[in-house]
Formats: structure tokens, C-alpha cells, sequence
């Protein structure tokens, strides 16, 4: 029943977390995409009244003419739109699934004995001083005399990040250093909206409320950290999706191919942004394909050349069927024994040798290729009986 529950709670909170991210992100695409198509305003009245700049649009059926009055308003509106609560309810969903899935059952998700045999106390706080210290750090480094320097802040930026990058997949499974990283980075973008943009706003209304000039750096500050939120939102999408690809987080190199992953995600959005203000440049997207096809190139499996003169001892189908039996059934069966499953996991059921040879390529890439099963070596596998599934696959299972 409890692992009933967990399915549930898992789907319902990845639900609204998908939404609401979808939500944010879209409205933040759209408000970048805003600002950098803006035009200088037609009417001279509009100018004297402080637009700064202002854009046509159509869409849904209607004409639009969104107005950027670039410091102040004359008056304060009656009602003023905010774009917050998007961010919040995406970091308070993103924070009870990564409670629910990577801390309360850690470990399944959080801890591989192989990388770090960490007890699962342990490996919670090093979860949660991630995700705390990220935001510290990447605070103070801003407010440092660094932070007003874009391109000395992406050097450090991608310098740290590696590190950190590095230190996570030496402690935690692959699946979870790379969802850490990617709540780190997520968790920056929501603190910057909360610390930083939202009280820039609000001393700017209360100041525009009494008549007065609102402060200039409070635009400045709020402009960095929404800078920094565009470049960031590739790379922690790529980590929302990467659980579901082994080959990535399951790499020897991991970390690598996660500041790869990242820093091609970061050069795609610079391309887009500055084909916002007409003047595409072939270097950042050029660099971000070369990246992707460099990662592509570098992890594809290496076939293993079997020599004429070396014959692999063959492997039985019932050999195979009773190392999956004892240490995938557990889990992979229409009623998992295991607690923390009420159903068998992405559907796979190995059971029969039938079932184990219809998905001997599928045992083999889990098992072997990327070791991401069985799922932090909760059966205890052993090296040799990885090495016999690969024997058994290299041969070419038979139903024999
Ligand atoms: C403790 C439970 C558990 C055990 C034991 C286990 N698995 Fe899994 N398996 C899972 C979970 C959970 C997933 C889903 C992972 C995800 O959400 O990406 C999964 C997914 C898979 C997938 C699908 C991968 C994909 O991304 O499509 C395969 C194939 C698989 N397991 C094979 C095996 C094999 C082979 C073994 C034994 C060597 C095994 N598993 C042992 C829990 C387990």
C-alpha cells in the first residue's frame, strides 16, 4: 500500500510541478523575448509619458500592445499583474518531489553503494546543504565585485559549477548527483525571483506609489539575476528530462557530460536571445551543436570485436534467467515483493525466461552498459554476474 501511495503522491506532485513549471518558464521566455523586441515608441505623448519602448502583437485572435515604461510609472495602476507565484509553487513542488523521491526512499534513488556507501541520514543533508549552500554561494558571488562582470561571473559560474558537478557524482548515484545539481540550479532561480527581483519590485512600486523616482539599482540588480534565470533554465530542463536516459547519468564520466549537457543548453538560449535583437551569431549555436555531437560521439557504446580465434563461453538462457530472477525480480515482477513498489518498475516485468530473453538487449544495457540496475544495488549484484549477463548477451541469447 505504501508504495501505492508514494506512486501516487509521485505523479499528482510531478503533475502540478510540470505545470507550473511550464508556467513560469513561459512567461519568462515571454517576457525576454518582450524586452528584446522592443521599439522605440510611435507617439511622441507616450514618450513624454515615460515608454521607453513598445511592441505589436498578435495572437489568440486579438491585437496587442504591450508598453515598457522604462523607470516609473506616472501613476500607479489600478491593477498590477505579478509573475511570482509560478516560481514559488514550481520550487515547492520541486522540493516535495525531490523529498519524496530522492530523500525519503534515498536509498533507491540517492545513494549507490558503488560511488559512496553513504548512510541515508547522511546522504539527506548532503542533499539538502546542496541545495541551501548552491544559493548561498552563488548569492555572494553576485554581490561580490565580480557579479556586475558578465563574463568574468560565466567563467567562475562554469568553473564552480564544474566542481560541483564533479563532487556530486562522486557521492551520489548518477540519477541523483544530476537531479541535485539541477534542484541547485532551479532552487538559485526561484531564490532569485524571492530574494532579489520581487523586494526590487516592490520598493519600486512604493516608490512610484509616492511620487518619486524609483532607484535605479533596483532595476540593475533585477536584471543580473534575470539574466543569469535565462541561462540557467536550459541546463535544469535537460536534468528534468536526463532521469530517463542511463546513458547520461550512468556514464563513467558523468559529471562531464553534465557541464557539456549544460553549457550546450546555456549557448542555445544565448543564440535565441540574440536572435531576439535580429543579430543571430553562428558562434553560440554552432559551439552548443558541436558540444551535443562531441557528447553523442564520445559515449556511444564501442562494440566489443570478438576475434575469430576467441570463443565466448556461451551463456544458458537458464543461467541468465536466474541471476534476473535473483536480483531484478524483486522489483520487475506484476507484483513486486519489494515495499517500495506497487507495481512493476516503467512497466517491466522479467519474471519468465520468455520475458528475460524478449528484453535481453534492454537487461543488457541496464546491467552492464550504464549499471543502472538493479536500482542502487539494492539485490547486491556482483561483478560477475554482470559479466555473465554480458557473455550471455554478446553470444546472442537464445531461447536455449
Ligand atoms: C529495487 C528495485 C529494482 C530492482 C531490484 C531492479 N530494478 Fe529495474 N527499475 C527499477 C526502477 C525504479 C526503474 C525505473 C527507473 C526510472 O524511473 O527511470 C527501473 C527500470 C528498469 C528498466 C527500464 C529502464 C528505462 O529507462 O527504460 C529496465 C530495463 C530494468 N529496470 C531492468 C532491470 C534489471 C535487468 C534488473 C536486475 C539486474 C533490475 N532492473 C533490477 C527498479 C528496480
Amino acid at each position: 500500500m505504501e508504495g501505492y501511495i508514494l506512486e501516487w503522491l509521485n505523479l499528482l506532485g510531478r503533475w502540478v510541478h510540470l505545470v507550473t513549471g511550464i508556467a513560469w518558464i513561459g512567461a519568462s521566455f515571454y517576457f525576454v523575448w518582450l524586452d528584446n523586441h522592443l521599439e522605440a515608441p510611435s507617439k511622441a505623448s507616450d514618450r513624454d509619458q515615460g515608454v521607453g519602448g513598445e511592441l505589436w502583437a498578435v495572437h489568440g485572435g486579438g491585437f496587442y500592445n504591450a508598453q515598457k515604461y522604462t523607470n516609473g510609472v506616472p501613476a500607479m495602476p489600478q491593477n498590477l499583474h505579478w509573475f511570482k507565484w509560478e516560481a514559488y509553487t514550481t520550487l515547492i513542488t520541486g522540493a516535495f518531489l525531490m523529498a519524496l523521491i530522492y530523500w525519503y526512499q534515498a536509498e533507491i534513488y540517492l545513494i549507490d553503494p558503488n560511488v559512496m556507501a553513504l548512510s541515508k541520514p547522511v546522504a539527506i543533508i548532503l542533499g539538502v546543504l546542496t541545495l541551501v549552500g548552491g544559493w548561498l554561494g552563488y548569492d555572494a558571488l553576485c554581490k561580490s565585485k565580480f557579479g556586475q562582470k558578465e563574463n568574468t561571473m560565466a567563467v567562475i559560474l562554469v568553473v564552480a559549477l564544474t566542481v560541483i558537478a564533479w563532487g556530486l557524482c562522486q557521492l551520489f548515484s548518477g540519477r541523483g548527483a544530476y537531479m541535485h545539481f539541477g534542484g541547485m540550479l532551479g532552487t538559485i532561480m526561484v531564490a532569485n525571483v524571492f530574494f532579489i527581483i520581487m523586494p526590487g519590485q516592490r520598493a519600486m512600486v512604493a516608490s512610484t506609489s509616492k511620487g518619486e523616482q524609483p532607484d535605479p539599482k533596483h532595476g540593475v540588480h533585477a536584471k543580473q539575476r534575470s539574466v543569469h534565470n535565462t541561462y540557467f533554465t536550459l541546463p535544469v530542463l535537460f536534468v528534468m528530462i536526463s532521469n530517463h536516459y542511463a546513458m547520461t547519468w550512468g556514464h563513467e564520466y558523468n559529471w562531464l557530460i553534465l557541464i557539456a549537457m549544460s553549457v550546450a543548453g546555456a549557448l542555445i538560449r544565448v543564440h535565441f536571445v540574440k536572435a531576439h535583437f535580429g543579430k543571430p551569431s553562428l558562434i553560440p549555436i554552432g559551439s552548443a551543436i558541436v558540444l551535443l555531437l562531441g557528447v553523442i560521439t564520445a559515449i556511444a557504446p564501442s562494440p566489443r570485436i570478438i576475434s575469430s580465434d576467441e570463443t565466448i563461453e556461451r551463456v544458458s538462457l537458464t543461467e541468465a534467467h536466474a541471476i534476473v530472477e535473483a536480483r531484478c525480480v524483486a522489483c520487475h515482477a506484476d507484483v513486486p515483493s519489494h515495499p517500495g513498489f506497487s507495481a512493476p518498475p516503467k512497466g517491466i516485468v522479467l519474471q519468465t525466461p520468455e520475458q528475460v530473453l524478449a528484453q535481453a538487449a534492454t537487461i543488457h544495457q541496464q546491467t552492464v552498459v550504464t549499471k543502472a540496475m538493479p536500482i542502487g544495488n539494492l539485490t547486491g549484484i556482483t561483478d560477475e554476474e554482470r559479466d555473465t549477463i554480458d557473455r550471455w548477451f554478446l553470444a546472442g541469447p537464445t531461447a536455449e
